[in-house]
């Protein structure tokens, strides 16, 4: 909260990254009909987003950042995706849903630590948004593996996701 203008440029890359994310499981999974309109849907929600918090950056005077840092929590969820084609599908759509809940939660300490009611109504939108996303790839994981399967290995991704940002270093950004 004490560098509000360094959480707010993270924030930006964040939401710009959701959207990709987004669309290149549409690239990489064209053949799933099922949760394509979804996809695009989040996709767009996304950049909306990304579009809402550039608006605060531009009234504060903030810039976009010229070089994105490595992600390295995003890094390291993604190397532990199992092996398989199969396999990666379902822990791609899990991996989404973990870090679109983590997002949720982190927005919703954001709001409850804001003076500013625009700001704290802005960043409540977020927290319910991303908490929707959340559920979203997990009923996407449902739609192609059985349902035991798919919670079984969302309770593994929360378990190494909490591993992996509790060992990340502490700063002015999403995670
Ligand atoms: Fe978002
Ligand atoms: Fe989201």
């Amino acid at each position: 909260m004490s560098d509000f203008n360094s959480f707010l440029q993270d924030h930006a890359d964040c939401e710009r990254k959701a959207s990709s994310m987004a669309m290149s499981l549409v690239a990489k999974y064209p053949d799933r009909l099922e949760i394509i309109p979804e996809l695009i849907e989040t996709g767009v929600e996304e950049l909306e987003h990304f579009q809402m918090v550039y608006k605060i950056m531009e009234s504060r005077g903030v810039q976009l950042r010229h070089k994105i840092p490595e992600d390295l929590y995003v890094k390291q969820l993604v190397k532990k995706c199992h092996d398989g084609r199969l396999e990666r599908f379902m822990d791609r759509l899990l991996i989404a849903s973990v870090v679109e809940t983590r997002g949720a939660e982190r927005f919703r300490l954001v709001a409850e630590n804001l003076e500013d009611d625009e700001m704290k109504k802005f960043y409540k939108m977020l927290w319910v948004s991303e908490a929707k996303h959340g559920h979203i790839f997990v009923k996407m994981a449902l739609h192609y593996f059985p349902e035991q399967q798919v919670y079984d290995r969302l309770q593994w991704w929360v378990d190494q996701e909490g591993e992996v940002i509790s060992g990340l270093e502490i700063k002015a950004a999403l995670h």
